[in-house]
């Protein structure tokens, strides 16, 4: 559905993107994770035609953005960093104005209209005027003029910043929803989002593509190997370390100096990419072990996400 190849962006002496290449299939929902700067708006506005490359392509359903700006804006609904609101008309004027430069005839705008205004919550709001409303209502606005013409693809750059918590779960929820039939790209800095709301996140650092994949391949990829933490209550005449080490997949046993708890603790690394849980737990059983923990030791995203990004 999205195709982009090699992308760089300079702002003069700035090199913004730095070759960043990724596809993004039809009912994804991609999360663009980056501190600030890394070019996660930078290739938002890319993709939606609201800026050239310095070169590279974008596509969108095999159309190339540059050379088919108007059918791509068609499809593509864009929430900007900072969207331009005009503050001196109503929230209904704003959205019958972009609907109809969208494309939607005029007898069908006034229900289209109603119907964004409801889902991200603004229906209240309609005859007020833009530059009277509060931060979180215009951000509320700016979805729902990205919506207005029911696109395939959503652009939402922070779509969430500035919203309230009750409004947060609720804007995550829509997107989800969208996302079910649609394709979605959405930016954020808030990592809970990420996995409350995307199927697939890319890590940006720098202009260029860090981590791509689920959060469960990126944990994998970044977050210290295929290892388990395991604990087992002392048993008389039991080495613990011999009971893991006899089995097949089972690459190395170190004990775990852990004093605030009576259980013996040890870190297991398994072979590859086996999961090593439901062996470790019948070799405790046989054995005559009692397990009390098991879980695998892995770097949560966040401290992945440091890693990554304070080098
Ligand atoms: N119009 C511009 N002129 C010059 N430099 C720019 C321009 N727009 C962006 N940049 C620079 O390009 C780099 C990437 O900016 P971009 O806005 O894409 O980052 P971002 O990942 O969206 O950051 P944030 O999380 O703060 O929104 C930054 O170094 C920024 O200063
Ligand atoms: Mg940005």
């Amino acid at each position: 559905m999205i195709e982009v190849e090699k992308l760089t962006k300079d702002y003069g002496p700035i090199r913004a993107l730095d070759g960043v290449s990724f596809e993004v299939r039809k009912g994804e929902i991609v999360g663009f994770l980056g501190p600030n700067g890394a070019g996660k708006t930078t290739c938002m506005k890319i993709i939606t035609g609201f800026l050239s490359a310095t070169s590279g392509t974008a596509r969108i359903g095999g159309q190339d953005v540059v050379e088919h700006g108007v059918e791509v804006r068609r499809r593509v609904g864009y929430l900007p960093e900072n969207a331009p609101l005009y503050p001196d008309m109503t929230t209904r004027e704003y959205l019958s104005f972009v609907g109809a430069l969208r494309g939607i005839p005029p007898d069908a705008l006034p229900d289209r209209v109603r119907h964004v205004a409801e889902t991200v919550g603004v229906a209240d709001r309609l005859e007020q005027e833009i530059g009277t409303l509060s931060k979180g209502y215009r951000q509320r606005v700016g979805l729902a003029q990205a919506m207005i013409h029911d696109p395939e693809i959503l652009i939402l750059d922070e779509p969430t910043s500035g919203l309230d918590p009750n409004q947060i779960v609720e804007i995550r929820a829509l997107i989800r929803e969208i996302g079910r039939d649609r394709t979605v790209i959405l930016s954020t800095h808030n990592l809970p989002e990420v996995t409350a709301t995307c199927n697939r996140l890319i890590i940006i650092h720098r202009g260029r593509i860090a981590a791509d994949g689920t959060p469960d391949q990126i944990q994998a990829v970044h977050g210290g190997g295929n290892a388990y933490l395991v604990e087992v209550l002392p048993a008389k005449d039991i080495r613990p370390e011999d009971v893991f080490r006899g089995l097949q997949y089972v690459e190395k046993v170190a004990a775990l100096d852990r004093p605030d708890t009576d259980a013996l603790a040890f870190r297991v690394e398994a072979r590859g990419e086996a999961d090593v849980r439901a062996d470790l737990f019948q070799a405790c059983a046989r054995g005559g072990l009692t397990l009390v923990g098991l879980r695998r030791d892995r770097a949560d995203l966040e401290t992945i996400f440091q890693r990554i990004t304070l080098q």
